[in-house]
C-alpha cells in the first residue's frame, strides 16, 4: 500500500513538472510578444509553431535550432514568408529562449484542446 503511495505521488510530481514546464515556455513566448506574428497551428504573419518543430526535428539539435532562430532572428527560410523578417531577440535570456524551444518542441501534433490556454 505504501508503496503505491509513492508510486502514484512520484507520477503526479512527474506530470506537474512536465506541465508547468509546458506553461512557463508559452508565458515566455507571451512576454516577448512571439504571438504578434506566429500562431500555434497554422500560419499567421509567420509560419505555425507546429511546423516550426516539425522543421526544427529534422536538424541535428532541434533545440539549439529554435533557440539560434530566437536569439539570431531569422529571413528567407520559409518561402511563404519571404517579404517577412523574424526580428533578433538579443535579450531574451538562455533560460527564457530554452523554455520556448522545450514548449515549441512539445506542442502535441493534433489541436489538443486547452493547450497553451
Ligand atoms: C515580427 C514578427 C515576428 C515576431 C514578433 C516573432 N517571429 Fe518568429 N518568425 C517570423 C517570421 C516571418 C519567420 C520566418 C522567417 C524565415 O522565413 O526564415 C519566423 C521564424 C521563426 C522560427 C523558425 C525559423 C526557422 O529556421 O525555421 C522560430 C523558431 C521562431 N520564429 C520563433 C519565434 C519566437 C520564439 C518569437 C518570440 C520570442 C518570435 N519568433 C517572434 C516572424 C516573427
Amino acid at each position: 500500500m505504501k508503496a503505491l503511495v509513492n508510486i502514484s505521488l512520484c507520477l503526479l510530481l512527474t506530470v506537474g513538472v512536465g506541465y508547468s514546464q509546458v506553461v512557463n515556455g508559452k508565458n515566455v513566448a507571451q512576454k516577448y510578444g512571439c504571438f504578434a506574428c506566429h500562431n500555434i497551428y497554422g500560419p499567421k504573419n509567420a509560419p505555425g509553431f507546429k511546423g516550426i518543430s516539425l522543421r526544427a526535428k529534422k536538424s541535428a539539435n532541434p533545440e539549439k535550432y529554435i533557440i539560434n532562430s530566437i536569439k539570431n532572428g531569422s529571413q528567407g527560410k520559409w518561402p511563404r514568408f519571404r517579404n517577412m523578417v523574424m526580428p533578433s531577440f538579443k535579450n531574451i535570456s538562455d533560460e527564457e529562449a530554452k523554455a520556448i524551444a522545450k514548449w515549441i518542441l512539445s506542442i502535441p501534433p493534433k489541436r489538443v484542446k486547452n493547450f497553451g490556454k
